[in-house]
């Protein structure tokens, strides 16, 4: 499960931007990796993006047009707010990914910490579908989840880890050869209380239609 709007809209209303275990100032590993799987000019979308300065790192390197969508309007206004006349080549979407229907193609599909909420296996197929319908073939996905040793919980939520295997493995079962793996990196985040939590970034390419 990954719970609904109203708990992420609490979420992001309790606590700042900057309090958020989840939080990075500088989101260098995402931006390295988006950075290299799209070029400027090519459409790139933020999942779960939230409050995260991905999005003002893409406009500020002149890549997009950049698309950041999340289940929390609050956390998007925070983001909108942040950027101000910067963000306003942006579009935000308030919607849920497993329900959510692509109006085009993307050549960059990011995700930090969505789809290790789904312990569902239907709402991993849904997000699955939502990625097959969503990337343009030959474009990618990075998917940084909690790795096999990160946490159990987040936001107060189960979540399920992956090591990289794990998760090239989810993908092929849930969609069979559509995504090839490319790379991945392993990521230890630090949060604003100075704890540790283990992540994998796994990058993904769709081949074809
Ligand atoms: C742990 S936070 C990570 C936020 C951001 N990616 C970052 O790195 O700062 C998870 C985000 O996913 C969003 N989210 C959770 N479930 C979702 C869903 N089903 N569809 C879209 N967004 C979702 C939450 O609102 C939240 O912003």
């Amino acid at each position: 499960m990954t719970d609904g709007p109203a708990h992420w809209n609490g979420v992001y209303a309790a606590r700042g931007e900057t309090e958020l275990t989840w939080y990075e100032e500088q989101p260098v590993l995402s931006y390295e990796l988006a950075a290299k799987y799209a070029k400027p000019g090519e459409a790139v979308i933020d999942i779960g993006g939230g409050a995260a300065r991905l999005v003002d790192r893409l406009v500020a390197g002149g890549h997009g047009p950049v698309t950041v969508l999340d289940i929390s309007e609050a956390a998007l206004r925070i983001s909108r707010d942040r950027l101000g006349e910067s963000g306003a080549g942006v579009t935000w979407v308030a919607a849920d990914v497993r329900t959510w229907v692509p109006p085009r193609r993307y050549a960059l599909w990011h995700d930090r910490a969505v789809f290790h909420f789904l312990t569902e296996a239907r709402d991993r197929a849904a997000y699955v579908a939502a990625m097959d319908r969503a990337l343009a073939p030959g474009g990618a996905a990075i998917i940084a989840t909690f790795d096999a040793d990160g946490p159990e919980t987040c936001s107060g939520l189960p979540v399920a880890r992956y090591a990289p295997e794990d998760l090239a493995r989810a993908l092929e079962d849930l969609a069979p050869g559509r995504f090839r793996p490319l790379e991945s990196r392993r990521h230890v985040h630090e949060t604003p209380k100075g704890r540790h939590q283990a992540f994998q970034v796994s990058v993904f390419t769709k081949d074809k239609d």
